[in-house]
């Protein structure tokens, strides 16, 4: 059965970890309670706008030798750090050389942690930076949107995770086919996410982000330490007492997650996606998930309700998930597009009295700035009233690329308050470039930013 596979958990040999303490939970349940029963509601109709999975996208850092690693090349151009070797792949048997090998979510994988390591060893320039490598995994249906506007709205949030992933070294992978043709929908993160990790040997850390979320945060950067703390393996946005005591199909958000590239999270995702199109046993799983998630109002299995059965029926998980409900690592747009004002206001506050935070700088460096913004981001809270930008806004229920969205959001609800929300996320990245949009409503229009802004001025 499912759990006691789940049980045999093990942590990765690259996740040694010292290192800082939880911080307690801020969200108030009354906050929880309400958000959670709209969503049941709501994601009747909606839930994923994922559909499938190709194309790389990378921003590896570049180094073609490793004795440059550090320091100029004899071009005279500074070269990055960690460096990694990407003409190095030497002729080492490795796991990528056994015939038996399979990268489809239908086959399992053995012995993944000392795959991995061994892999590394052949490979120094990908050891040292490996136990914070992250690679970012996205992806949207093959083929075109059914709403006109819906291509357009993919670009423009995959552009939003680029950006992320550009400012804070991250690799990212969009996919836009089925790996597996039975895991469609919801289900089709999974054969991607497996894929990844066998993709990418060299990352600890691989960060499946739904289409319809983004970034409204470019500065925050993931807390892995916290993770790294007790060795958890996967990370997701929930609350232990929605599962336990509500028994809430809401209970966690499986849109984005984070999942340690090691044998533990190939074990928990063969067990995970047996609940799914592939298994024996999908649409027992379906009744089942239905009689004890009783606000689930549709009848098949999903993936989401799959993965809190698992954790609603084995307790002992959580000491391999995360439930983080400590920032936003997702939230709901409709609770947060709102706060996005009163986060702007506060932050140029901070920008006027404090001239490290609004100087000029180039944009590799820019999380040295978001590190000097966390130091005054100790009083901003997080629940409902935060005035901290929300980290991930997660547009449940729109469906940009069918445009089936939820009927209870009126006329273009989801269509403004997602244009509001990626041009409120580009301003944080044009400013960089210079630029800003004074309007958040019209994305067409750029002012030059001044110099020393927004000291002083008429803003
Ligand atoms: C914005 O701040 C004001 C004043 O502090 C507060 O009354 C209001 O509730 C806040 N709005 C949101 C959406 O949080």
């Amino acid at each position: 059965m499912i759990a006691s596979e789940l049980s045999k958990s093990q942590s990765s040999p690259m996740a040694k970890s010292p290192l800082r303490n939880k911080a307690s939970s801020c969200f108030s349940d009354v906050f929880l309670y309400l958000g959670g029963a709209l969503l049941a509601f709501l994601l009747v109709w909606s839930l994923w706008s994922y559909a499938g999975p190709d194309i790389a996208g990378g921003f590896p850092p570049r180094v073609t030798d490793s004795k440059l690693r550090f320091g100029f090349d004899s071009r005279g151009c500074l070269q990055e750090e960690p460096a990694v070797n990407l003409r190095y792949d030497p002729p080492d048997r490795t796991f990528y050389d056994d015939p038996e090998l399979r990268y489809s979510i239908e086959h399992r994988i053995k012995d993944w942690d000392e795959k991995r390591k061994e892999w590394l060893k052949y490979h120094p320039s990908f050891a040292a930076g490996a136990r914070d490598r992250v690679v970012m995994v996205t992806g949207s249906q093959p083929k075109p949107c059914k709403n006109p506007i819906g291509d357009h709205l993919l670009l423009r949030l995959f552009k939003n995770k680029v950006d992320y992933c550009r400012i804070h070294g991250y690799d990212i992978f969009y996919n836009n086919v089925l790996l597996h043709p039975k895991m469609n929908s919801f289900w089709a993160k999974l054969p991607a996410v497996k894929a990844a990790m066998l993709a990418h040997p060299g990352a600890e850390w691989i960060w499946w982000v739904d289409s319809d979320a983004m970034f409204s945060d470019m500065e925050y950067k993931l807390p892995l330490r916290r993770y790294d703390y007790k060795n958890h393996n996967m990370v997701v946005h929930g609350w232990a007492n929605l599962i336990y005591d509500e028994k809430s199909w809401t209970a966690l958000n499986a849109g984005v997650f984070l999942i340690r590239n090691c044998q533990w999270s190939m074990d928990f995702m063969d067990s995970w996606a047996q609940m799914g199109p592939i298994g024996p046993e999908y649409v027992k799983w379906g009744h089942i998930q239905r009689s004890i998630f009783k606000d689930k109002l549709f009848p098949g299995s999903d993936d989401q309700t799959a993965l809190i059965y698992q954790i609603y029926k084995d307790k002992s998980l959580l000491d391999k998930i995360y439930l983080e409900g400590e920032y936003y690592f997702e939230g709901y747009w409709l609770e947060i597009v709102k706060t996005y004002d009163n986060a702007t206001e506060k932050y140029m506050e901070m920008e006027r009295e404090n001239p490290k935070l609004r100087r000029r700088h180039a944009e590799k460096v820019s999380e040295q700035y978001g590190a000097f913004r966390e130091s005054q981001l100790n009083e901003a809270g997080n629940a409902k009233g935060s005035w901290r930008r929300p980290f991930i806004t997660h547009f449940t229920g729109c469906q940009p690329c069918s445009g089936n969205h939820n009927e209870l959001y009126k006329g273009d609800s989801c269509w403004n308050a997602m244009t509001r929300a990626l041009n409120y996320a580009d301003n944080q990245v044009l400013r960089n470039y210079g630029f800003m949009r004074p309007d958040l409503r019209d994305t067409k229009t750029v002012v030059e930013t001044p110099f020393d802004y927004p000291d002083d001025g008429p803003w």
